[in-house]
């Protein structure tokens, strides 16, 4: 099986009502956790990169052992660039092998953003490689960009039919009040599914993305703050409104912080457990089992893409 684009996925995740899982990687033991998980359960599978995980472990690494990673698995896999900040991100990451990009226009006003994207699309599809755009602004923290609640905006319907078409873009992610990291809500969770149901009136059959869509799970925090940790107030999006989501247009799902709390509330739990230990690959197998029963958990529980590969 060849690394994919994302344009056959998302088209049978729209017709199926699921979405696709799209986990953030960083090394080796993280990449193998989300694989293992995805072919126990037949899954297709985005992983991406951001440019903060090319910074940490290296663009030429990561694509290699995502290449190993199809090679050993046989899955349908699409490569994809998390949160590209600018034109040279993204055509650094398409001449390096990746079969999708997004391009995160989201900070700048509407023209520049709709330049700026199309931009990207056009040297992205002469090389069959699919663009993911955003319209709207979520909160939280990416890499070192931290955006307050103040600062974050929702994405307004009534521009998407245009951003669309003039952008060329293969999918849109939209803000209906989700956020990056491991605190999402004060108080009551609630998305503006008013929002995502308006967009897809108005894009009929076009996939939508849900970024910030981890729901923190509480027995990972849990887990952590009993060995050792200190998480209080960690809140994510409840797993039944990403059910709905999914059932919706929304066709690829990001999930970083979930995973972030499985591999560090096993190792936690590990060295609680085992303080003599020190040969890595003790520890960092409980890592890496935690990411593939969280990815498990998620293709099964919540994005209903099990069987779908
Ligand atoms: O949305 C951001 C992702 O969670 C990636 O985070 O930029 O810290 O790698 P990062
Ligand atoms: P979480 O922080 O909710 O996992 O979101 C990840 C994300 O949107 C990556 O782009
Ligand atoms: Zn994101």
């Amino acid at each position: 099986m060849p690394m994919v684009n994302s344009k056959e996925m998302f088209k049978k995740a729209y017709e199926g009502g699921y979405a696709i899982g799209a986990f953030n990687v960083n090394n080796m033991e993280i990449i193998q956790g989300i694989t293992e998980g995805a072919k126990m359960e037949n899954a297709p599978l985005i992983l991406q990169v951001s440019a903060g995980a090319r910074k940490y472990a290296k663009h030429v690494y990561l694509m290699k052992m995502i290449e190993a990673a199809i090679e050993d698995t046989d899955l349908p896999i699409v490569v994809h660039l998390d949160h590209g900040p600018d034109f040279e991100t993204c055509k650094s990451c398409i001449d390096g092998g990746f079969t999708s990009v997004m391009i995160d226009g989201s900070h700048l006003p509407f023209e520049e953003n709709i330049a700026l994207t199309r931009k990207v699309v056009e040297y992205a599809h002469d090389r069959n490689v699919t663009v993911e755009a955003e319209l709207g602004r979520l909160a939280g923290v990416e890499d070192d960009v931290k955006v307050s609640a103040e600062d974050s905006s929702y994405t307004r319907p009534e521009e998407v039919e245009e951003f669309a078409t003039r952008t060329g873009c293969d999918s849109l992610a939209i803000a209906i009040g989700t956020s990056h990291g491991a605190f999402k809500f004060k108080g009551e969770p609630k998305l503006r599914f008013d929002i995502l149901e308006e967009v897809s009136k108005r894009l009929p059959g076009f996939p939508i993305v849900l970024h910030g869509a981890s729901s923190v799970i509480p027995s990972y925090v849990d887990m952590i703050n009993q060995y050792g940790g200190n998480m209080p107030g960690a809140q994510g999006v409840p797993e039944e409104m990403l059910r709905k989501a999914a059932s919706m247009a929304v066709c690829k799902i990001n999930i970083d912080s979930d995973l972030r709390l499985a591999f560090t509330g096993e190792l936690r739990k590990h060295f609680a457990e085992h303080p003599d230990h020190f040969d890595p690959r003790q520890y960092l197998t409980d890592a890496r089992t935690g990411i593939r029963e969280m990815v498990r958990h998620k293709i099964v529980d919540v994005l209903g893409c099990n069987g779908k590969a």
